[in-house]
């Protein structure tokens, strides 16, 4: 089979590939760069226990919702509204997701073409003897130039675009497998490392010890954002991902695997940064930098610094590569199956649209650094429309449809696999979805909007 004839319902091989593809979409930058930075910023341990929250009370039912949707249409994000809904408008939540795709690849790539950046930083020792001042410096000036950052970032999307063209099983299922594991390993030394690093009780006690009083409007919102952005959720990435999902596989089993090695990854990031972050005397809400200034601090301390540093941003990028890869999938599916558009040309032809608006992403921490549209330069803008606006959006539809629209009966019949499976948990779902989910949802991104204030 040549890379271009990929079959549209191509199914992930084995069990452990839909958990490990899925899983690698849920685990990436959102993890380990974005969780850190926002949980810093929003006041830690309070912040963690709302996204416990949101995870359980929302991104568990919007998962398992998606994954029904898409496994029961066997389409893309749209194609499967339109299927299970026809002539209903209920195919705009998959338009959303697709616009939603765009913006959030746009900054995404531009944070993962910083992630090649420290590989090569790491291969030529770069490091070495600097302190915290200097590493800092050496960020800012990355981030803030022309040609490197925007150099990194084509390299990271050609890569992403290759993977995509090569189709799920061959592209998706292959790369997961061997190296999450290792990641996990990975950023485990890491944790010991920082909390082993005298004054690093601080940092433990400020993801730990939740302090409510520090808890903003904004911060829920925040929560929310991330609780979605992290399980990959509210635009049809699972949608898609559930299409090819075999129907025999447990769709329960797949979203608890898939959510709890997420949630576990990104709380010990949390422990990797935070204790380093104290200790550092690092300020926690330093921003989207935190955890590229904060890591190769740690690598100074540690024996063998230069190859852990080496193989963790490898790491990284690739995490980050098994997340694009589900982002550009979404536009890709929709491309293919209702534009009728070649794989390949579909993939070309949605990379280069989100290689334009990642520019501006990029830019916006150099030379664009003052255009700035409601209060937010370009890349905080992508970010805040995508993460805080648009998932949570999608996902309140994607319950809806699943709990309202489908309705009990045909959800339980996808769910239990057509009834072969026994579902104690079915009415804890049904009224998740229907009630839980879509009132918490309103209720959040009303008041975080500050429409509502209590
Ligand atoms: N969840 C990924 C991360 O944590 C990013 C991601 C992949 C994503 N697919 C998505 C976010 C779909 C939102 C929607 O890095």
């Amino acid at each position: 089979m040549s890379n271009s004839d990929f079959t549209p319902r191509d199914n992930f091989g084995s069990k452990f590939g839909i958990v490990a593809a899925a899983a690698g979409s849920a685990v990436g930058l959102g993890n380990i760069w974005k969780f850190p930075y926002v949980a810093g910023q929003n006041g830690g341990g309070a912040f963690l226990v709302v996204y416990l929250l949101f995870i359980i009370a929302i991104g568990l039912p919007v998962m398992l919702s998606e994954f029904s949707i898409g496994r029961r249409a066997q389409r893309n994000a749209i194609g499967s509204f339109k299927k299970l809904a026809p002539g209903k408008p209920w195919y705009l939540v998959g338009v959303m997701g697709v616009a939603a795709a765009f913006l959030i690849l746009s900054f995404y790539s531009a944070v993962a073409g910083w992630t090649l950046e420290y590989v090569a930083k790491s291969v030529t020792n770069a490091f070495a003897e600097k302190n915290e001042t200097e590493l800092n410096n050496m960020f800012g000036s990355f981030i803030s130039g022309t040609w490197r950052p925007l150099f990194w970032q084509f390299i990271f999307m050609i890569l992403t675009a290759w993977i995509v063209v090569a189709g799920v099983k061959k592209g998706i299922e292959k790369y997961t497998k061997i190296l999450m594991p290792l990641l996990v390993v990975m950023i485990i030394i890491l944790c010991i490392r920082s909390v082993t690093l005298p004054g690093s009780g601080e940092g433990l006690a400020f993801l730990f010890r939740p302090d409510f009083s520090a808890l903003s409007a904004d911060a829920v919102l925040s929560a929310l954002g991330q609780a979605f952005f992290s399980l990959s959720l509210g635009m049809g990435t699972l949608i898609t991902y559930g299409s090819y999902i075999g129907k025999n596989d447990n769709l329960t089993g797949t979203v608890l695997h898939v959510s709890a090695a997420d949630t576990i990854i990104a709380i010990l990031a949390g422990v990797a940064i935070f204790p380093a972050v104290f200790a550092f005397g690092i300020d926690p809400g330093e921003g989207p930098g935190l955890v590229f200034i904060t890591l190769p601090n740690i690598f100074q301390q540690m024996p063998g610094g230069y190859f852990f540093a080496l193989l963790f941003f490898i790491l990284l990028a690739v995490a980050a590569l098994t997340s694009s890869i589900s982002v550009l999938e979404v536009v890709v599916a929709y491309f293919v199956e209702e534009l009728n558009l070649t794989r390949r040309r579909a993939t070309i032809l949605a990379a280069s649209m989100i290689t334009v608006l990642g520019v501006f992403c990029t830019l916006s921490f150099g030379i664009m650094s003052d255009v700035s549209i409601f209060g937010l330069v370009f890349f905080d803008l992508m970010d805040f429309t995508a993460s805080n606006l648009l998932l949570p959006l999608g996902g309140f539809f994607i319950v809806m449809f699943v709990g309202w629209f489908l309705g009990a009966g045909p959800s339980r019949k996808e769910i239990s696999n057509e009834g072969i499976l026994k579902l104690g948990y079915f009415p804890v779902f049904i009224f998740l979805v229907r009630f839980v989910a879509p009132f918490a949802i309103a209720l959040v991104f009303i008041y975080g909007l500050g429409l509502i204030r209590f």
